[in-house]
């Protein structure tokens, strides 16, 4: 049986994570939230020595599929932090891999065809147990080309800085807003100029720009996108 599935694109900072968790809520449907797939990688690939933190060492391609294929991802859902908790290896990987620094490392090795490819089944199965809200890059080019929904989410690069500067500062914590905006920029440029499932918009998506919309708004345009297709 083949179950819905919602694929909810776009770059980082847009809001996905937002509408993707409030979207499963509601239909009660799983969640998959694919950057944690490439950020548990990154962060792996960093601990193991075969990435680098200014990404100017070449990365052994090889090392990093055998590495990506060691590693076993269960994602659980936590009510009370609206976030998927995530088990590596039967061991629980804290929120310290949403950080910038773990983001880079993410879309660093996130070029490299033979680990995409290592983790599209994984991906893909989670559609075969019950309906499904994919966030990520190539939800709706790549992962799941035949989605019943498919939503590119985006922002200008200034309004996601602007909007990550305030959560730093929410969470009692320093925030430069150029050097974020220059990393939001470096990110951006990786993930949309790779040959391999750069991060762009499927031709069948709605591409909604929430540079000045708020939560709510977005939440209510993409649910009344779904309704429509349902
Ligand atoms: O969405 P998030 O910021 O958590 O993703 C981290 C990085 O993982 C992205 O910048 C991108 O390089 C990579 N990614 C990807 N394909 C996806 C999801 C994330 O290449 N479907």
């Amino acid at each position: 049986k083949r179950y819905p599935v919602i694929c909810i694109d776009g770059p980082s900072g847009a809001g996905k994570g937002t509408v993707t968790w409030r979207l499963a809520q509601s239909l009660g449907y799983q969640l998959l939230d694919s950057g944690a797939l490439y950020r548990i990688v990154g962060l792996k690939a960093f601990e193991a020595g075969l990435v680098s933190a200014d990404a100017k060492r070449p990365i052994d391609e090889e090392a990093l599929l055998q590495l990506t294929q060691s590693l076993d991802i269960v994602f659980v859902p936590n009510n009370e932090s609206g976030r998927v908790d995530i088990l590596v290896n039967g061991e629980a990987v804290g929120e310290q891999v949403r950080n910038e620094t773990i983001g880079g490392y993410a879309s660093q090795i996130a070029v490299f065809p033979k680990v995409r490819q290592a983790l599209l089944e994984l991906q893909q199965n989670m559609a075969t147990r019950s309906g499904l809200v994919a966030d990520g890059r190539d939800m709706g080019t790549v992962v799941f080309p035949d989605a019943d929904v498919k939503v590119f989410l985006t922002a200008s690069a200034t309004a996601r800085a602007e909007r990550r500067v305030a959560q730093l500062l929410r969470a009692g914590q320093t925030a430069d807003f150029e050097a974020i905006l220059n990393t939001i920029k470096a990110r951006d440029e990786r993930d949309e100029n790779r040959t391999t499932a750069p991060s762009k918009p499927a031709e069948d998506a709605l591409v909604l720009d929430s540079s000045m919309l708020d939560a709510d708004t977005v939440y209510e345009l993409v649910k009344k996108q779904c309704q429509d297709k349902g």
